[in-house]
């Protein structure tokens, strides 16, 4: 089974299994009856794990014979890769979802798939089944390689196909279709086990399950003779990575072996929870020479209070603790962070010793989140008497904060060299660049768009709230 996924990757034509086969047939016929291929529209919502499983069911389609296309309406299939961590991310899929109620009226032979993290919410897939009867397949994230029998099953029977079941396994060998530029997402471990109490994920994704060193050895081999220049290795808790294999291997340990690997790239991992994160892990990361001095480390709350209702297992002091070792032992290195703001109970007290720890930490950057009611998790119960338009003032004074941290934090890096991977043209057109710094941070600058897809070193002259600007060394 691997074997034939691995042969995809090499010609990307040989069908995953017989059901791939049969439907690569499916489209051939049509292909000879039209001239044309069958075209699929496929989107990912949600974060970088789900942007990843997007690559691999591009890279299952590719391999039955389906083309690519940007615009739906041209689209014989479209897939929505699903999120589900906050409400806000389902009604955009069902805003998107309903918006192709016409277009499967005009054309009866679109297929309409849903994969992904919502499908595996029972309420969600219950409204699927009976508010939108023109969705064809719908699955969740364990079942990405049964894709091509659930299109057969489709097909051959004419009944919708429903697939709740979650995997126990990594998925190993699945070919990828990745979106191209110089950065690529590695998984390297699915599920999550930590149940913090807010979150859907451990129900939606399932048990943490670690893939074998050797496969992401391979694929990260692979990736780097594709002319990446930037691999970040992906799962909900990289820290807790290994647990349950059967070789004794620890996320530091592979993080070893991966930067062991020569080459001109970078290498990224995320998500870190704290909890796991040790002082081994920032040892490594002094010594690589390939790692970025940046770790995405999602505090959620300044409050030990508030944290322990959100079960996440550290305190404000183990957190600040690590960064302070890591500061010590690696000079420059920066932190982004998750703050979700009006957890259930959380007091004006609790806000502001969020305040505080940002203040702090000093940021590169945060991603900030209202809180938002997720049936079946644990703080769904939990009293929530806030009102939310005062959790909204809350969310706008953090957001005033750290856009001045990281202003400063931006201000900071005036008159540094930076090393900058170059990734697109920059917002004014012309001979603009933009990339990005270690911290991850946007760099613009003017140079060649031959640059781009290649590291520079830029001297940064200039800042602004959201990036820094600079001229190009070299
Ligand atoms: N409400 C708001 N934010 C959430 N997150 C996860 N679950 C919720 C929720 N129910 C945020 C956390 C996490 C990020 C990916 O999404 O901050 O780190
Ligand atoms: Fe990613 Fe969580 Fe959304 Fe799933 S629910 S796509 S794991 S953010």
């Amino acid at each position: 089974m691997i074997g034939k996924y691995n042969a995809l990757l090499a010609d990307g034509k040989t069908p995953p299994s017989d059901d791939g086969e049969w439907v690569r047939r499916w489209n051939e016929a049509y292909f000879e009856r039209t001239g044309r291929q069958r075209l699929a529209y496929t989107h990912s919502f949600g974060c970088q794990q789900n942007a990843a499983d997007g690559e691999k069911l591009d890279g299952i389609l590719a391999s039955m014979g389906f083309g690519f296309t940007g615009r739906s309406e041209e689209a014989d299939l479209i897939l929505f890769n699903t999120c589900a961590v906050r409400e806000s991310a389902e009604d955009r899929v069902f805003g998107n979802v309903g918006a192709l109620k016409n277009q499967k009226r005009s054309n009866p032979n679109l297929m309409i798939v849903l994969c992904g993290c919502m499908t595996q919410r029972p309420e969600a897939a219950e409204k699927l089944r009976n508010s939108y009867p023109y969705v064809d397949i719908v699955f969740g994230t364990g079942a990405m390689d049964r894709l091509p029998a659930f299109l057969r099953e489709r097909i051959e029977s004419e009944r919708r196909v429903f697939w709740s079941e979650q995997s126990l396994k990594p998925l190993e060998g699945l070919p990828a279709r990745r979106a191209g530029g110089p950065k690529a997402w590695l998984p390297i471990m699915k599920g999550c086990d930590n149940f913090c109490s807010y979150c859907i994920v451990p129900y939606v994704r399932g048990r943490e399950a670690s893939r074998a060193p050797d496969e992401i050895e391979k694929e990260f081999r692979e990736i780097l003779s594709e002319g990446y220049r930037e691999v970040t290795l992906l799962g909900q808790n990289v820290n807790s990575y290994g647990k349950g294999l059967s070789e004794p291997v620890r996320f530091p340990d592979l993080l070893k072996r991966l930067d062991r690997i020569d080459g001109d790239y970078w290498l990224r991992f995320m998500t870190s929870h704290p909890k796991d994160a040790t002082k081994g892990l920032i040892d490594v990361i002094a010594k690589s020479g390939h790692l970025c001095r940046h770790i995405h480390l999602p505090v959620q709350s300044g409050s030990d209070r508030v944290l322990r209702e959100m079960n996440r297992r550290y305190t404000t002091a183990d957190y600040l603790s690590l960064i302070a070792y890591a500061r010590e032992r690696i000079p420059g290195i920066s932190f982004s962070s998750d703050i979700i703001v009006g957890f259930p109970g959380e007091t004006r007290e609790d806000f502001e010793q969020t305040l505080d720890l940002i203040r702090r930490v000093g940021y590169s950057q945060l991603y900030t989140f209202l809180y938002s009611r997720r049936s079946g998790t644990r703080a769904a119960d939990f009293p929530d008497p806030v009102p939310a338009a005062e959790k909204s003032k809350w969310f706008r004074e953090l957001l005033a904060v750290q856009q001045e941290i990281g202003s400063r934090f931006n201000e900071s890096l005036v008159g540094s060299v930076q090393k900058v991977l170059i990734d697109s043209v920059g917002k004014e057109g012309g001979e603009t660049l933009a990339g990005r710094s270690e911290a991850n941070l946007i760099v613009e600058t003017k140079g060649s768009s031959n640059l781009i897809g290649r590291f520079a070193e830029v001297k940064i002259t200039g800042f602004k709230n959201w990036a820094v600007t600079g001229e190009l060394l070299k």
